[in-house]
C-alpha cells in the first residue's frame, strides 16, 4: 500500500517538474527558389505569419528561400517523399506530372496579367489545381508573378536577332519549341545557376519577369533586355495529397484560408514589383530596355504561333480555346 502512494507521488512529481505533455505542432517547410523579396518570396512570409497567428501551437510555417533545400527540380518529388510540404513552382515545370500546365508556356497567350487572372478564376483553371491529384499532388492555388520579359548580351528588336543565341529557359517543352521558333538555341537550366552561366557568358540570354531580373541581379549582367511580355511567370503552390487529407479538418480549413489570403496579398507584391522592379533596372543604366514597336511584336507574334498547333494535342484544344477567351 505504501509502495502504491510512493509511486503515485512520484508520477506527480514528475509531471509537475516536466509540465503536461503537449502535442507537438504540424511542421510545414515551403521550400522554394527566389529571393524572399519577391512576390513567392515575400507571399511565403505572410503565409508563415498567418500561421503562427492563428494556429499557433498546431501548425509551424518553416520557410526555405533562394533553392536552400531543393532547387525546382527535385521540389515534388521532395514533396511526394514529405521531406518538404509545399513549394510554389513555376507553371512551367511539371511537365513531368501533368501536360495540361504546359498550356501556360504557349507565347502570347494572354494579352496581360488581368487576363490570366480571369482565367486561373475561371472553372476550367479552378480545375487545373486538381490536374495531379492521381500522381499525388494537389494544387492549393495560383500565385502570380508577372509576364516574362527577355534579356539578352544582344539587342532584341525582330525575331531575327535572337538567332543563334543561346537562352537558359526553365524544364519546359514548350519553352524550348518557342525559341527554337526563332532559331536560338535553349537551354534547360536550373534558376539557381542562371546568373553564372550569364555572367561567364556560357549562355547569351534568359527570359524572366522584371522581379527575377531585378532580385536575381540578371540585369546587371545582361546589356539588353526587350520588354516584351510574350510570356507569362506565375506559380502553382502545391502539397501532397496524403499530407494535405491527412491534416485534421479544422486545421486543413485554417491552413488553406491563410494560404489564400497570403496569395491576395503576394499577387499585390507582384503588381507593385513588375512596375518598381523595371524601373529600378531602368534607373540603374545597367541594362537598355527596348520596347517593340507594334510591327516589330507582330513579328514576334506570328513566328511564335505554330508552338500552339505543336501542343495543341497534349493540352487540349478547349482548354487552349478557354485560356484565349479570357483576353478581353
Ligand atoms: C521562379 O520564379 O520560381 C523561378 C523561375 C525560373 O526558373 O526562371
Amino acid at each position: 500500500m505504501m509502495l502504491r502512494y510512493l509511486t503515485a507521488g512520484a508520477a506527480l512529481a514528475a509531471m509537475v517538474a516536466v509540465g503536461p505533455v503537449t502535442a507537438k505542432p504540424i511542421v510545414i517547410k515551403f521550400s522554394h527558389v527566389v529571393a524572399e523579396n519577391t512576390p513567392k518570396g515575400q507571399m511565403a512570409s505572410k503565409f508563415k505569419d498567418l500561421v503562427a497567428e492563428r494556429l499557433q501551437g498546431k501548425v509551424e510555417v518553416e520557410v526555405y528561400p533562394n533553392s536552400q533545400l531543393f532547387g525546382d527540380n527535385r521540389v515534388l518529388e521532395a514533396i511526394l517523399l514529405g521531406d518538404v510540404q509545399m513549394s510554389a513552382p513555376s507553371l512551367s515545370k511539371f511537365k513531368r506530372y501533368t501536360k495540361k500546365l504546359q498550356l501556360f508556356d504557349l507565347p502570347f497567350l494572354f494579352s496581360d496579367m488581368a487576363a490570366a487572372e480571369r482565367f486561373q478564376k475561371s472553372p476550367a483553371g479552378v480545375k487545373l489545381l486538381s490536374s495531379m491529384n492521381k500522381k499525388g499532388l494537389m494544387g492549393l492555388g495560383y500565385l502570380h508573378n508577372g509576364m516574362k520579359q527577355l534579356s539578352a548580351s544582344e539587342p532584341l528588336r525582330v525575331p531575327g536577332d535572337a538567332r543563334n543565341l543561346k537562352f537558359r529557359i526553365q524544364s519546359s517543352d514548350v519553352l524550348a519549341a518557342q525559341f527554337k521558333a526563332v532559331h536560338a538555341v535553349p537551354l534547360k537550366k536550373p534558376f539557381s545557376e542562371a546568373f553564372t552561366l550569364l555572367q561567364t557568358r556560357a549562355i547569351d540570354g534568359q527570359e524572366n519577369t522584371w522581379s527575377n531580373i531585378y532580385s536575381k541581379k540578371f540585369f546587371e549582367v545582361q546589356p539588353y533586355i526587350t520588354e516584351s511580355n510574350h510570356g507569362l511567370l506565375d506559380y502553382m503552390v502545391v502539397t501532397s495529397t496524403e499530407f494535405w487529407m491527412d491534416l485534421p479538418q479544422d486545421v486543413r480549413v485554417e491552413v488553406q484560408k491563410a494560404l489564400d489570403e497570403a496569395i491576395v496579398f503576394g499577387n499585390q507584391v507582384a503588381a507593385e514589383k513588375s512596375i518598381a522592379d523595371r524601373q529600378k533596372i531602368i534607373d540603374s543604366g545597367r541594362s537598355e530596355v527596348i520596347e517593340f514597336t507594334p510591327k516589330q511584336l507582330g513579328m514576334w507574334k506570328k513566328v511564335m504561333k505554330p508552338v500552339w498547333k505543336k501542343f495543341e494535342g497534349e493540352i487540349g484544344k478547349e482548354l487552349i480555346e478557354a485560356a484565349r477567351r479570357s483576353n478581353k
